[in-house]
């Protein structure tokens, strides 16, 4: 039986030594120069700029595990399946093979011997998926016939001993992409994984409820398992997409430049697949902190299904909470966007703890589990490991504060509960989950146990209502900060982009060569850069280095990029971050004579394009590290 860790590295030799792919590093999960969305949530993302026909310094052909984060369905977490951070094992060609090759790698990858450097998986276990076309777009009969040619039918044409069967679906569920509201997107091929090989492929797993859909009726007319039947028989293991489009905003399509592949496989659920368990926290990556939880219980632990889930949720988030606070661009718990998942997610975890009866303070060695589970692969890890710790203790005693008074207002509640209406109750019941976090089960237990009476099935309706408003405002908050950027790659973010290195090049000029880029975050209206440098920007210093912005502006310099080695880049003064640059080639931008900055792009081409540069604001953003907003273009000329 494979570890977690074999399993990745057999993933990442098969493309290496078999297909000539190139290893990068995961990159960040909190994606830098990207306003469209809080963490990186599949393995394409930081490459988009190669899916569009950048060049990339390590070729186009390339292999990795990346980082992802998440946060739909933070309140599914808990179940057999959902992670809020996980890894993404993926494959990509950008612009050199297409569906052919990269159907058959993927089926040799899950179908050759572990010795043979493959997964071993029995191919009667497979089934796919392909798309069924949609508009203009055409039915993938291509993926189908690929797979036809590795001895797979199609399911209407089967007999009905057949297992390698191939189903087409419509968009929703094989087309994948763009990850934000623009950008390359394709349909796309899945390969599921059959749980019960010993029933016929048709039958339902269990509890075959009477919605589950009929798409696919036997000759008799009886209802059919299927792919992406809720019965939950089949896995999906591996997604191949096909990237040969771009959306644009107004919802059209056209073709890329270059047709790419761009594949996603869940670490987590292969491994528990490969090891032969029923789910991931059964494997090692969870195992030991599980048991380390339990026995943090002390005797109380009751092996129960509520349990059960508050422990996985525990695993979960405090996992998720360790790779967030521990990566290079690692925020800190806060009230604002990343900060606040990871904040929710740090909370979520205690409440957990406390409902199954850890009275200890606990994140921090959980977390330091995990940093020794995984440092070896994801070095950051070790590196940030103080911080990790130091930010998630320091959380959990604000939020032992916090629920101390949260206490305290319950009991008021309880107090003068017996004189409130159901729908008064209710409602500070949701204010207390609100502002404190306790579940309503929680408040419920306690107006039972205090005696109150109360119309339940009347205050749990009327909680659910207030849950539902609330659940739908953060919604559309998130989906407002998906609709609130401007194409990843359109033109104003390219020279915002732009703006950044002519800015870190003068800001380091003025203030001094240690100033160095220490976050960046571009949306529509502006750019947002956080650097080193111990006190405030006199009124002067800003007014220079907005200047000598401006004077480069004003030269019109061409921009360009080449690709050289990392030592090439330190001999020629490149500036930028070194150390997590992969390898030997990287890319580098250059602006005229006055910037020289490693970076993946995409820039404008021109600084002349970005007309005219302007600081709105020179803040403290946290111990050492200051921050600068500022416009281009008409915004600073107003
Ligand atoms: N980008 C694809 C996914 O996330 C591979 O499933």
């Amino acid at each position: 039986m494979p570890t977690a860790k074999e399993v990745r590295q057999q993933f990442i030799n098969f493309f290496v030594n078999k297909y000539n792919h190139k290893q990068i590093p995961s990159a960040s999960v909190i994606p830098e120069n990207d306003p469209t969305v809080l963490f990186t949530t599949a393995g394409m993302q930081p490459l988009v700029p190669y899916l569009m026909g950048e060049k990339h310094p390590f070729g186009n052909r390339l292999v990795d595990s990346q980082k992802c984060i998440r946060t739909d369905d933070i309140e599914e977490v808990g179940d057999a399946s959902h992670c809020t951070f996980f890894e993404m094992l993926g494959n990509w060609s950008l612009g050199d093979y297409f569906k052919k090759e990269s159907i058959n790698m993927s089926y040799q990858l899950l179908t050759l011997s572990w010795e043979e450097g493959g997964f071993g998986i029995d191919p009667n276990r497979l089934r796919v998926t392909c798309f069924e076309g949609d508009g203009n777009i055409e039915k993938d009969n291509e993926a189908s016939q690929i797979w036809q040619e590795l001895g797979f039918q199609e399911v209407q044409n089967a007999d009905e001993n057949e297992r390698k069967l191939i189903y087409f679906y419509e968009k929703k569920k094989n087309w994948w992409g763009p990850a934000g509201q623009t950008g390359p997107c394709g349909p796309d091929t899945e390969i599921f994984y059959d749980k019960s090989p010993e029933l016929s492929p048709f039958e339902h797993l269990s509890n075959s409820s009477e919605e589950l859909k009929n798409k696919y009726p036997l000759k008799d007319g009886s209802r059919h398992c299927h792919p992406n039947c809720e019965c939950g028989r089949y896995v999906e293991i591996w997604n191949n997409v096909f990237m040969q489009f771009y959306k644009n905003a107004d919802g059209s399509f056209e073709e890329l430049k270059q047709k790419n592949v761009d594949t996603g496989m869940g670490f987590e659920r292969i491994t528990a697949i490969l090891q032969g368990v029923n789910n991931h926290y059964q494997t090692e990556l969870f195992s030991e902190v599980i048991e380390k939880l339990k026995e943090m219980t002390g005797e109380s632990f009751e092996n129960n299904e509520e349990n059960e889930k508050s422990i996985r949720i525990i695993a979960d988030h405090l996992r998720a909470a360790t790779f967030i606070l521990g990566d290079k661009n690692g925020v800190t718990p806060s009230n604002t966007d990343q900060g606040y998942i990871l904040r929710r997610l740090i909370r979520r975890a205690i409440r957990h703890g406390k409902q199954i009866g850890i009275n200890q303070h606990f994140t921090k060695q959980i977390a330091e589990y995990f940093i020794a589970e995984y440092q070896d692969f994801f070095t950051e890890l070790s590196e940030n490991k103080e911080r990790v710790l130091n930010e998630i203790a320091k959380e959990e005693e604000k939020f032992q504060r916090t629920l101390e008074n949260g206490l305290r207002e319950m009991k008021k509640i309880m107090g003068e509960a017996s004189e409130l209406s159901v729908e008064n109750l209710a409602e500070k019941a949701f204010l207390l989950y609100e502002s404190y976090g306790f579940p309503s089960e929680m408040i419920v237990e306690e107006l039972q146990n205090e005696g109150v009476n109360f119309d339940l099935d009347k205050f749990n309706q009327i909680f659910a209502e207030k849950f539902k408003a609330h659940q739908d405002l953060s919604r559309a908050g998130a989906e407002q900060k998906f609709a609130g950027g401007l194409a990843d790659h359109s033109e104003e973010s390219k020279k915002l982009h732009t703006a950044t290195h002519l800015l870190h090049k003068a800001l380091k000029t003025v203030l001094g060569n240690e100033v160095e880029q220490k976050g960046s975050n571009i949306t529509p209206e502006r750019l947002r850069f956080d650097f080193n440098y111990p006190q405030k920007m006199t009124a002067e210093q800003i007014k220079e280095v907005e200047n000598l912005v401006n004077q480069q502006i004003e030269r019109e310099l061409p921009i360009s990029y080449e690709v050289m080695t990392v030592d090439e880049a330190k001999k020629q003064g490149a500036i930028g971050l070194f150390e997590d640059k992969y390898g030997d080639q990287i890319k580098v931008y250059r602006m005229g004579d006055f910037s020289l900055e490693i970076c993946g792009g995409p820039h404008t081409d021109n600084t002349g394009n970005l007309e005219h540069f302007k600081i709105l604001k020179e803040e403290a953003s946290s111990a050492g590290i200051r921050r600068i907003k500022a416009v281009i273009g008409e915004q600073a000329l107003k």
